[in-house]
C-alpha cells in the first residue's frame, strides 16, 4: 500500500504542465460538488469546478459576495468536506483524510488567513502569531518573526490584545500568523479588505515576497481589481464555477 502510493505522488510530481520552465502540480481540484441544505433551501455553491495551481502560483479569486469563494478556500485548506470530487495536494488526496492526519496537513502545510480574523483573544498580537508554530512543536525563527511583524507595521503592538486593535490591525496579525510557519500554501480570503490602499500594498508586498524566498504557492480571494492584476491568473467564481477573468 505503501509503495503504491510513493508510486502515485512520484508520477503525479512528474505530470508537469507545459510552459517556459516546466512547474509542478501543487493543488488539483476535480469535479467539486458542495450543497449547503438547511432544511428547507438546498444551496448548491460548487457545482462541477475543477482546478489546477502550480508550485509558486499566485491565482486570484474574484466572485460576487456569496458565491462560494470561502468556501472553496476552506475546502482547499482542509476545513469542510466536498460532498463529491476531490482535492489533491502534492499527489494525495485529502478528501478522505482522518482529522489528525488533516490537521498535520494544515499545520505543515497551509497558511490560512481567514476572512473573519479567527485571532485568540487571551493572546497577544505575538503569542498569536506564533501560535501555530508553537501547536507544530516547530522552533520558532525569532528574526523572521521580527521581520514580518515589521513589514506589518505591528511592531510596538505587540504586546496588545486583539481586542485592543482596529480591524485592519487585526488583519495584520492573522497576514503574519499564517505566514509564521513559512506554509507552502497560502490561502488568503480578502487580507486586505479592512487596509488602507498604503498597507493592503504592504501586506501584497510580504505575500508576494513569500513567493520569491519561499517559493510559496498563493491563493487570494479579492474584491479589488487592482489586487487581483498582481496575480499571475485571475479566475472569477460564479454560478458555482470557475471562469478565466480578462480583467
Ligand atoms: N457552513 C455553512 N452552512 C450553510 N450555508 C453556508 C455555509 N457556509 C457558506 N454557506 C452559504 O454558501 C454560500 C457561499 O458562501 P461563501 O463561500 O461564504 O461565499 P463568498 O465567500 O463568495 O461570499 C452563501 O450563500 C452562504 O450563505
Ligand atoms: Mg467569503
Amino acid at each position: 500500500m505503501k509503495r503504491k502510493g510513493k508510486l502515485k505522488k512520484i508520477i503525479y510530481e512528474t505530470k508537469c504542465i507545459e510552459g517556459k520552465e516546466s512547474k509542478q502540480l501543487l493543488i488539483e481540484i476535480k469535479n467539486a460538488y458542495k450543497t449547503y441544505d438547511n432544511g428547507e433551501v438546498k444551496n448548491q455553491v460548487l457545482k462541477n469546478l475543477s482546478l489546477q495551481i502550480e508550485q509558486g502560483e499566485f491565482i486570484a479569486i474574484l466572485g460576487p459576495s456569496g458565491s462560494g469563494k470561502s468556501t472553496l478556500l476552506n475546502m482547499i485548506g482542509g476545513l469542510d468536506q466536498l460532498d463529491s470530487g476531490e482535492i489533491i495536494i502534492d499527489g494525495n488526496s485529502i478528501q478522505k483524510e482522518k482529522d489528525d492526519k488533516l490537521s498535520q496537513y494544515r499545520r505543515k502545510k497551509i497558511g490560512f488567513i481567514f476572512q473573519a480574523f479567527n485571532l485568540i483573544p487571551v493572546l497577544s498580537v505575538y503569542e498569536n502569531i506564533v501560535m501555530p508554530t508553537v501547536l507544530d512543536d516547530s522552533e520558532i525563527d525569532e528574526d523572521y518573526i521580527k521581520d514580518i511583524i515589521e513589514q506589518i507595521g505591528m511592531t510596538e503592538f505587540c504586546n496588545q490584545f486583539p481586542s485592543k486593535l482596529s480591524g485592519g490591525q487585526q488583519q495584520r496579525v492573522a497576514i503574519a500568523r499564517a505566514l509564521a510557519n513559512k506554509p507552502k500554501i497560502v490561502l488568503a480570503d480578502e487580507p486586505t479588505g479592512n487596509l488602507d490602499t498604503k498597507t493592503g500594498n504592504d501586506v501584497m508586498k510580504l505575500l508576494r515576497d513569500g513567493i520569491k524566498k519561499y517559493g510559496q504557492t498563493l491563493i487570494l480571494i479579492t474584491h479589488n481589481e487592482e489586487i487581483a492584476k498582481m496575480a499571475d491568473r485571475v479566475v472569477c467564481l460564479k454560478n458555482g464555477v470557475l471562469e478565466n477573468w480578462e480583467g
